[in-house]
């Protein structure tokens, strides 16, 4: 076992993992108990599993949980305490989510963007997530007003 201190959404977590190249999506979900990000495929094309490390958007099913070791991770629950992000509010707003399993991958990977400077169309383009449901439409208008 390996013991690392991952720090996620401003908290510091020991965990004990069974190899330093778990994934950080298991890391999250199964040794923190943040189930909010999720896995789709795990070989970083659905972007289910989008959590933002340093402010970036990343699959953390592709990034081993010791190279995340003294960064900051934020997952969907740490992206604000009352849904007040400016993403939050227009995914309410446009009542994006229909099954909702992609969506908080969206929200951090539009998180991102807008973290990058981006707004409106340029989001839309920038997120390349895959939704089952395809809520693409209301997606982009509800970037569209950021
Ligand atoms: S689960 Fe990570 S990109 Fe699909
Ligand atoms: S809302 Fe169902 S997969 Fe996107």
């Amino acid at each position: 076992m390996t013991n690392l201190t991952l720090n996620v959404n401003g908290q510091n977590h020991q965990v004990s993992v069974n190899s330093p190249e778990m994934p950080l999506l298991w890391v999250l979900r199964d040794l923190i108990g943040l189930t909010g990000t999720k896995y789709g495929c795990g070989i970083e094309v659905c972007g289910a599993c989008t959590v933002l490390v340093n402010g970036r958007p990343e699959k953390s099913c592709d990034i081993n949980a010791s190279s995340a070791v003294g960064k900051k991770i934020t997952t969907i629950e740490g992206l604000s305490a009352d849904r007040s992000h400016p993403a939050q509010k227009a995914w309410i707003a446009n009542q994006v989510p229909q099954c909702g399993y992609c969506q908080s991958g969206m929200l951090m990977a539009t998180a991102g963007a807008l973290n990058a400077g981006r707004h409106g169309a340029a989001i839309a383009s920038e997120i390349k997530n895959i939704c089952v449901c395809g809520t693409y439409q209301r997606i982009k208008q509800a970037v569209a007003g950021l």
